[in-house]
């Protein structure tokens, strides 16, 4: 095994999250969040506390028989009962009707062995090839990457930094719209000799160009599972900090997300620190606006003290910035423009087939530090969609649209679906345990009914012009969902990330990525849903929803995994064999298979090795039997996984983020080899033996 460079900090070297993350990737991607206090300070009541009075168990069975509303239950505290909350639907035998699949078929590789290798380590019997790399060209005459020559002009037409979420869009004939977010820049990485104190207009402008989106047409190779990018083809696009995006639904053009660029409240320049997304039904990409607090300065300087909550609650409550865009454009600098902050953090929706079509942020969606969207079709034909707020202590969502999806996915469809997503309700969760709280301790040891499980609601918050929330305005529920959520009585998770619903059963899968501070001196203790102290390793939850609906208003839940070690006592399995499984840490994002198998990609390996993605059944006998699929090089994450019947891919995103690494010392010499800097890429894998 090839060491980690001598001069490189060991692994976990000062990371304030507690995972095996350099702390210059929690600084340049999360703008440090958790080295910060949780902006989460609200008391909201914990889900136990307020049914306090009915018995757990009768809560459960109610939550199993009939479904539990929040208002049958009691538990709308905060919050004015819904005139029309959605009805439950009984169930339909939907299930038992659907193939379960995820038995663990097509999951007979060999699982990889953890690693600290500088490569991406696929089992044998596999190949594995880059598609695209930072730098490379979208379009006919743009300049191939070349570290020494880079520009903004260039890189306004080359692929951006840090890939993040990675789909795949049919257009036939082997070709495939392949859309990839660029959540990050990691300037020390991009530009010899930078001067973090003292960026260069230039440098700047390169990391306005490195963040955003690319759409590029690629095109499969015979024989193998490889993608081949169609450099200059009329699909491919760029989207940066300097492209139009539409603000669409209720917010857009309220007073608080108007500037003096745009008085109207309408158009935005750029979409930020996008991390991850989902594909919709009618073939269009959404994406998710992540740590966008970090690209505003000076929010410590404001007086106004209702506006320095909300910035507070939103964790832009700084002086300067890390990257100095302030000193560039007044819009990032909120004692200057202090709405320009309102208009991120939203879920944008591209239509990737039209190359002159404009994003939109959909407001109706909420806004929150967003990791991803991924929608499920409701038993009446409309869509719900499912998100995560990556924040220690944030809440998870489901947005379920007014109207009815329009079938297909061809231009007329995404035309009829135009505006989908622009109506609809917003609800958050709250969990609510089937044990007593005192049966769990925090030390992850199961309650004595073997299960960490129970029932839930989904408390609305808003729906269309009528706010749910005392005090608050629907517009303002929707611009501030985080101060909302603290008022609905949400349930406080350790970073809902990747939410994705099982296209084969329903089910919902919620990674849980870590919290290193759940259970510390004045914060929230373990619960039942999240139920580690300084939870290091994190979980997955599955959701149940009731009647097998998107739609419903309430679920039953359980922890399918509690990941770590497998000889740490305190993680669990779906029930497997712990010595028959991969170790797993920190899990990001989801993603599943056409069998129906759940694909879980880490952030931060917190057990001392590289980061990867991993396949587990979710039926069968094989139910929890974590295997590793692949291993990142040195300094990266595993990113985007996307999972086919050809194809394994994943974006490998900041190879090379060590402390004290920098462009004259990398610390990764992955994709390109000996005398080069580390290039994000996004990776395809294949069975090379039949
Ligand atoms: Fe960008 Fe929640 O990770
Ligand atoms: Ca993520
Ligand atoms: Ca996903
Ligand atoms: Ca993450």
């Amino acid at each position: 095994m090839r060491p980690l460079l001598p001069f490189l900090d060991p692994p976990a070297s000062g990371s304030p999250c507690a995972s095996g993350r350099a702390a210059l990737t929690c600084r340049m991607r999360c703008g440090d969040a958790c080295a910060h206090e949780a902006p989460n300070t609200s008391d909201n009541a914990y889900f136990g506390d307020v049914a306090a009075g009915m018995s757990r168990r009768g809560l459960l069975r109610a939550g199993a028989v009939v479904g539990v509303g929040a208002a049958a239950a009691g538990l709308s505290v905060g919050t004015t009962t819904p005139a029309a909350a959605t009805p439950l639907v009984a169930a339909r035998g939907k299930s038992s009707s659907r193939p379960a699949g995820g038995h663990g078929k097509g999951l007979d590789f060999v699982p990889v062995e953890p690693n600290t290798l500088d490569q991406v380590t696929v089992p044998p019997g596999y190949a594995q090839a880059v598609v695209m790399a930072w730098g490379d060209p979208l379009f006919t005459g743009a300049p191939a990457f070349d570290v020494d020559r880079q520009s903004a002009a260039a890189q306004r037409r080359q692929f951006g930094f840090n890939n993040d979420f990675l789909g795949l869009l049919p257009l036939g004939r082997g070709q495939h719209l392949m859309v990839v977010n660029h959540e990050y820049t990691t300037e020390q990485l991009m530009h010899r000799g930078y001067d973090a104190a003292n960026p260069t207009r230039e440098q700047v402008e390169i990391g306005w160009a490195a963040h955003g989106l690319s759409v590029v047409v690629v095109e499969e190779e015979r024989g193998t599972g490889m993608l081949k990018p169609v450099v200059g083809h009329r699909l491919n696009r760029r989207l940066h900090t300097h492209s139009e995006f539409a603000l669409a639904g209720p917010v857009a053009g309220h007073p608080l997300v108007r500037t003096t660029a745009d008085p109207r409240g309408r158009t935005v320049l750029g979409t930020l620190n996008n991390c991850g997304g989902g594909l919709t039904p009618w073939g269009t990409w959404l994406t998710a606006e992540e740590n966008v607090n970090q690209y505003f300065a000076n929010g410590a300087s404001v007086t106004d003290p209702t506006t320095l909550a909300r910035l507070k609650r939103y964790g832009a409550a700084g002086g300067a910035t890390e990257r100095r865009w302030e000193r560039f454009d007044d819009r990032f600098d909120l004692a200057k423009e202090p709405n320009e902050i309102n208009r991120f953090g939203w879920v944008v929706e591209v239509d990737p087939y039209d190359p002159t079509s404009t994003p939109k942020k959909r407001t109706a969606l909420g806004r929150f530090k967003h990791e991803a969207a991924e929608p499920r079709i409701t038993d009446d034909g409309r869509v719900a969609m499912y998100m995560g707020d990556d924040e220690r202590f944030d809440y998870l969502y489901k947005f379920v649209s007014d109207g009815r999806v329009a079938r297909g996915a061809d231009a007329a469809a995404r035309r009829r679906n135009r505006d989908l997503l622009d109506s609809g309700t917003l609800y958050v969760a709250r969990f609510l345990g089937s044990s007593s709280q005192a049966d769990i301790d925090g030390t992850g040891a199961l309650p004595s009914d073997g299960r960490f499980d129970g029932v839930g609601v989904w408390v609305p918050l808003v729906s269309g012009t009528t706010s749910y929330v005392k005090g608050m305005t629907a517009q303002e529920v929707l611009l501030f969902t985080r101060h909302a959520a603290d008022v609905a009585g949400a349930t406080k998770m350790d970073r809902p990330e990747d939410v994705q619903p099982s296209p084969r059963t329903g089910k919902v899968y919620v990674a849980l990525t870590n919290n290193a501070n759940r259970g510390a001196a004045g914060q929230a203790l373990a619960d039942e849903a999240n139920p580690r102290h300084a939870n290091k390793h994190g979980h997955v939850l599955e959701l149940t929803e009731h009647g097998d609906d998107a739609a419903a208003t309430s679920f039953t839940w359980n922890l399918l995994l509690v990941c770590g070690d497998p000889a740490d006592p305190s993680t669990y399995w779906g029930g497997f064999d712990p010595r028959r499984v991969s170790p797993i840490s920190c899990p990001d994002n989801l993603a599943f298979d056409p069998q129906g198998n759940l694909w879980i990609s880490t952030d931060g390996n917190a057990l001392g090795s590289h980061d990867g993605l991993f396949a587990v059944p979710l039926d069968g006998q094989r139910r929890g039997q974590v295997k590793q699929f692949l291993t990142v090089p040195v300094g990266a994450e595993t990113c985007g996984p996307w999972i086919d019947d050809e194809r394994v891919m994943v974006c490998v995103q900041h190879p090379g983020e060590k402390d004290g690494a920098t462009v004259d010392r990398p610390a990764s010499r992955w994709p390109d080899g000996p005398g080069s800097v580390p290039r994000p890429a996004v990776v395809a894998a294949w069975r090379s033996r039949r």
